[in-house]
This record gives C-alpha cells, sequence and structure tokens, in this order.
C-alpha cells in the first residue's frame, strides 16, 4: 500500500523523511521553466528525451505546460540502489529512433554526481543531434562532478537522500505530489 500523504514527516520502509518542497513551489517552478522553454524553442520542434524512472511526473508536467509542438521519448539508466549511487551505469532502454540534426531536451527528475548523463551525453554525441539541453527539477551541486553544462535547473539542493513527485527510496515514495528529505 503506498503511504498517504498527510503529514510534515512520513514514513518510507525503514526511513523517516520531512517535507521539503511542498506541491504548490514545484508547480510554480515547472510553470516558470516551460515559459523559459516556449521562449527558446518555439520556433523549433525539438525532441523531449525523458529518463526514466524518475522523471516520469515531471516530464509529464513540463512537456505539456511548454506551448510547442514537440516530440517525446524515453531512456532508462540504473546507477542508484537504496539512497545511494552504485557508480556504475547501466542502460536498461535505449533510444529507437534517429536523433541526427534534433534538437533534443533532456529532462532529468534529479542529479546528483552526474555520471548518469555524463554517460548518456557521451553516447549522443556519436548520433549527431543538432543540439543536447538539459532539462532537471533538482540539482545537487555538492555532489555534482562533471562539466556538462545544465540549462534549465529547477532548485539546487543540499546533499540530501530526497523522495516524492517521480523520485524513490526502493521503489516507494513516487507517487508523493510534494518533495521530502531524509530525516538526519
Ligand atoms: P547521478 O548519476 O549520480 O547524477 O544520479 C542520477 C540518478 O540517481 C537520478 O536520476 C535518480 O534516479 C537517482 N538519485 C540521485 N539522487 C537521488 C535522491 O536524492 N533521491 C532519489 N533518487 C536519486
Amino acid at each position: 500500500m503506498t503511504p498517504i500523504e498527510t503529514t510534515e514527516q512520513i514514513q518510507v520502509h525503514d526511513l523517516t523523511f520531512k517535507m521539503y518542497l511542498p506541491a504548490a513551489d514545484i508547480q510554480q517552478k515547472v510553470k516558470e521553466l516551460s515559459v523559459q522553454l516556449t521562449n527558446d524553442y518555439k520556433d523549433k520542434k525539438p525532441l523531449f528525451v525523458a529518463i526514466l524512472n524518475g522523471s516520469f511526473i515531471f516530464a509529464a508536467d513540463i512537456t505539456r505546460a511548454c506551448d510547442f509542438d514537440s516530440d517525446i521519448t524515453f531512456v532508462k539508466f540504473s546507477s542508484y540502489e537504496g539512497t545511494g549511487s552504485t557508480g556504475h551505469v547501466k542502460s536498461l532502454i535505449g533510444l529507437n529512433e534517429s536523433i541526427e540534426g534534433r534538437d533534443l531536451i533532456i529532462i532529468e527528475d534529479i542529479v546528483d554526481t552526474g555520471k548518469t548523463l555524463s554517460h548518456f551525453l557521451k553516447h549522443l554525441e556519436e548520433l549527431k543531434p543538432a543540439s543536447v539541453t538539459l532539462v532537471t527539477l533538482l540539482l545537487k551541486p555538492e555532489v555534482f562532478k562533471h562539466q556538462f553544462p545544465i540549462q534549465y535547473c529547477g532548485f539546487e539542493i543540499p546533499n540530501k537522500f530526497v523522495i516524492g513527485y517521480g523520485l524513490d527510496y526502493n521503489g516507494r515514495g513516487r507517487t508523493f505530489e510534494g518533495i521530502y528529505q531524509l530525516c538526519e
């Protein structure tokens, strides 16, 4: 059964989390990012590439909030177990379509070390897209170890594990409308 999101603190498996970003703040940020993207992409027909699983809710919200013609596709990697990165990126679902000459907008829920995106960006270079832009809802700058630019970032957050709005802890917590931070 999915835990019910009624209190400031929630229990998921063995861990307790506290409210960190309420749903209204996230929706406001989605609106702001979509206005910027609409300004920048209104004359193009970009291909959104959403990175599963975590970005599925953010991707659904931001693609619908953007006011321009676009396509969307999905890829899936795995690098996290429990509350920590394994350091190894496995590709579980890849791109099926040609991206040569396309303007890509990669959608991430959270950039932590940046290892997942770095791995994906290297692969994309070989497929010759016209351009690649990154949009992430969350970024943990303290642990981000790579040099690539992140053009659209919702919130910079401390290096603490978070769940909700698509993000999970061992499969739980994705459907919370707000984002919750692990209690110390
Ligand atoms: P990176 O490769 O270290 O940047 O990790 C990226 C992926 O790790 C994200 O797409 C998430 O799936 C997962 N991840 C990183 N930090 C968190 C977190 O705080 N909560 C839940 N998942 C996270």
